[in-house]
């Protein structure tokens, strides 16, 4: 089958690479809005009308299956996206990563979760709402979000060494808890999770892409021969975008 995966900008190839392990023969489009990009720390309304356009264009192409590799997008704009693309799957990094987050709890419901992720995302109150709705209002869980995280990552800055004493500063308020779960809820931050690991002694760091690809691979096209080959083809709204890097590194974890 051909799969659709869209976000602001190289985080969904995060997602993207866990998505080709596991689906080695489908091809994949990969949609970057890196004329926009950051999202999160956008309006939502402005989200909205660039999420809704880049589905648009998606549309057009022709796809088996959308991947909404993005929470900022999901959060704000999910429905919307639903609705253009009509028949076809969508699915979102957010029900992934809610229904990865209830997995991790039913062996212990009073772990600390802490959900990191952009102004947009975190301020929606999306994943506590959620999870508070499946789970109870019982659940400690507190989010944070990061807004200096994804223009750090867009530049490249994996390792530096301001990217790690910005990442402490997020992670500081939080590390008077028992060590739980770090949930990324923003596509980006898997390329730094070693990053967070180290910041965060004992906490098990998580992100939505291995649920994406249990998801999808329920899509009844999955496990048909078809006459796809593993191809990936790189669209980008602006087509200066460098992200040979990203292409060529497998991701850092
Ligand atoms: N990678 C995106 C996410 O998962 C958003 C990054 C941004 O554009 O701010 O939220």
């Amino acid at each position: 089958m051909k799969i659709a995966v869209f976000d602001s900008g190289i985080g969904g190839i995060t997602v993207l690479k866990e998505l080709r392990e596991q689906l080695p023969t489908h091809d994949f489009i990969y949609y970057g809005d890196t004329a926009n990009v950051p999202y999160g720390t956008k309006s939502p309304s402005q989200i909205k009308k660039l999420v809704v356009a880049a589905a648009k264009k998606i549309k057009k192409l022709n796809v088996d299956a959308l991947v909404i590799a993005c929470n900022t997008a999901s959060c704000v704009a999910l429905e919307d996206c639903r609705e253009i693309m009509g028949e076809t799957p969508v699915y979102s990094v957010v029900e992934a990563g809610v229904t990865t987050i209830v997995r991790l709890l039913s062996q212990n419901s009073k772990t600390p979760v802490v959900v990191f992720g952009t102004k947009v995302t975190i301020r929606s109150k999306t994943y506590s709402t959620y999870l508070k709705d499946i789970l109870g209002n019982h659940l400690q869980i507190s989010e944070q979000e990061c807004p200096l995280l994804v223009p750090m990552i867009e530049e490249g800055w994996l390792n530096h060494p301001v990217l790690h004493q910005t990442v402490a500063e997020y992670v500081k308020p939080h590390l008077s808890l028992e060590p739980g779960i770090a949930f990324l809820a923003c596509t980006h931050y898997p390329w730094i999770k070693s990053v967070f690991e180290k910041a965060m002694p004992g906490w098990k760091i998580v992100d939505s892409a291995p649920q994406v690809c249990e998801m999808l691979a329920r899509h009844p096209l999955s496990h048909t021969s078809s006459e796809t080959t593993g191809k990936i083809t790189w669209k980008f709204s602006d087509p200066h975008t460098d992200y040979k890097n990203y292409q060529n590194n497998p991701a850092p974890f």
